[in-house]
């Protein structure tokens, strides 16, 4: 996600230091050539060797350091950045930023680079909320500074209020936001995930595998893209992707409320929900007590969501999946067009590493015109992204 991409990550001194060690860390994992720069605060937190072993780069700490300036020197590790992150970035570092102050190696190096620069602040909630910071704040934001907003929470200091160093990966997420093209920019995306729940007394249900990662990737990448993002989410254990409006939803029929309820202002749908197709006839009021040997459960079906937003598409882009464990093609390709959509992204669940609860998938993309791709294994956000390039052509060719 971040391959070949050189970041520099600036640490400020604060008590959040130790949460950045986890961003290095996400951040080299993606792929990122991370040069750390601390401040001599944040050497008080956490030795600049946790960052050197994690980044495995020296960490530049000194700005007339003469081995450091020979190694790298400030100026060029400015120049070849692809984006600066200041996490934790204090009031002090945020003031002396605004203000045009280089006093030192990563004040210096900020001021001189051209890359997009991330601020990650963390501090005292009345420090956050003094006009004197917000100013310095909305300076840097008016001057194209990506800035993130801390969480409200318990503070080191003891205090309560917003002022919290948001999570690793959030930052991370953020991060490769900044560096993603906004191809999708104007474009409204309401894309389904994870399971639904029947409920068939109040302890028990039908359900499926979905572990809703399928979808997330792709709300998240869309996000990153520049769309605006609706998720309707069964129930799953994922984080929201940043940036994206979820709208969490229990049972078939309650996706289908939420979906139809939010179609009108969406371009886009994108169906990678798995959604049971049928559902108790009724829901009993108890828990259903054991007695008889056999016990035969009435069901009866659920709308086929994705069948009837094809008969109302308009010029809107459909995309649906089909999770096969037999006849992969021909059932796909019987969905694609019953269900009239634009592309239906097939996976063959019996294959390992694609389908359910997996970090990857393997697929292939029918399109209404009769073109398939077929895709290898790749993780499901590459999976997302590939399939993000097939729906921006279907949107601007429909817009
Ligand atoms: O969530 P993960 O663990 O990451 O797994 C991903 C996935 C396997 C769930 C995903 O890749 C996938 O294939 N989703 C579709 C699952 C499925 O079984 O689809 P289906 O063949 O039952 O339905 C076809 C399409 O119609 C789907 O887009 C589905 O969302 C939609 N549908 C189905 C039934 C229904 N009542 N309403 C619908 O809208």
């Amino acid at each position: 996600m971040l391959q070949g991409k050189n970041i520099v990550l600036g640490v400020s001194g604060g008590i959040a230091v130790y949460k950045v060690v986890e961003l290095l860390r996400l951040l080299t994992k993606g792929g990122a050539n991370v040069h750390v720069i601390m401040t001599k605060n944040a050497q008080e937190f956490v030795t600049p060797l946790t960052f050197q072993a994690l980044s495995g780069n020296p960490v530049h700490t000194d700005l007339f350091s003469l081995y450091q300036e020979q190694e790298i020197g400030h100026i060029s590790l400015a120049d070849r950045a692809d984006l600066f992150i200041l996490a934790p970035a204090t009031a002090n570092l945020i003031g002396k930023v605004a203000h045009g102050l280089a006093d030192d190696l990563l004040t210096t190096s900020v001021m001189a680079t051209k890359a997009p620069v991330l601020i990650v602040p963390a501090m005292n909630s009345n420090m956050y909320e003094n006009p004197i910071y917000q100013k310095n704040q909305k300076f840097l934001h008016d001057n194209g500074y990506h800035i993130m907003e801390p969480v409200t929470g318990s503070l080191a200091c003891g205090w309560e209020g917003q002022g919290k160093l948001p999570a690793p990966e959030a930052i991370f997420a953020a991060a490769v936001s900044v560096l993603t093209p906004k191809d999708l920019l104007g474009c409204r995306i309401l894309v389904t995930a994870g399971p639904t729940r029947e409920e068939i007394d109040p302890v028990r249900y039908i359900s499926n595998y979905s572990s809703g990662k399928m979808g997330f990737a792709i709300a998240a990448a869309a996000q990153q893209r520049g769309a605006q993002v609706t998720l309707v989410a069964g129930p799953t254990n994922l984080t929201v992707p940043v940036g994206v409006r979820c709208l969490p939803i229990f049972s078939a029929a309650e996706m289908s409320s939420q979906v139809f309820g939010h179609l009108e202002e969406s371009d886009v749908v994108i169906k990678a929900a798995a959604v049971a197709d049928y559902r108790p006839v009724s829901r009993a009021p108890q828990k259903v007590k054991k007695s008889a040997e056999q016990l035969t459960l009435d069901l009866e079906k659920n709308t086929d969501i994705l069948y009837s937003l094809g008969q109302k598409k308009g010029n809107k882009v459909l995309v649906g999946f089909a999770a096969e464990s037999e006849r992969l093609m021909a059932h796909a390709a019987d969905k694609l067009q019953k269900k009239n959509l634009d592309l239906i992204v097939a996976n063959d669940i019996t294959r390992e590493g694609a389908g359910f609860d997996v970090d990857t998938n393997i697929v292939r993309f029918l399109h209404s015109d009769g073109r398939v791709e077929e895709l290898e294994l790749m993780s499901k956000v590459q999976v997302a992204q590939q399939l993000l390039s097939h729906v921006r052509v279907l949107w601007k060719a429909k817009k």
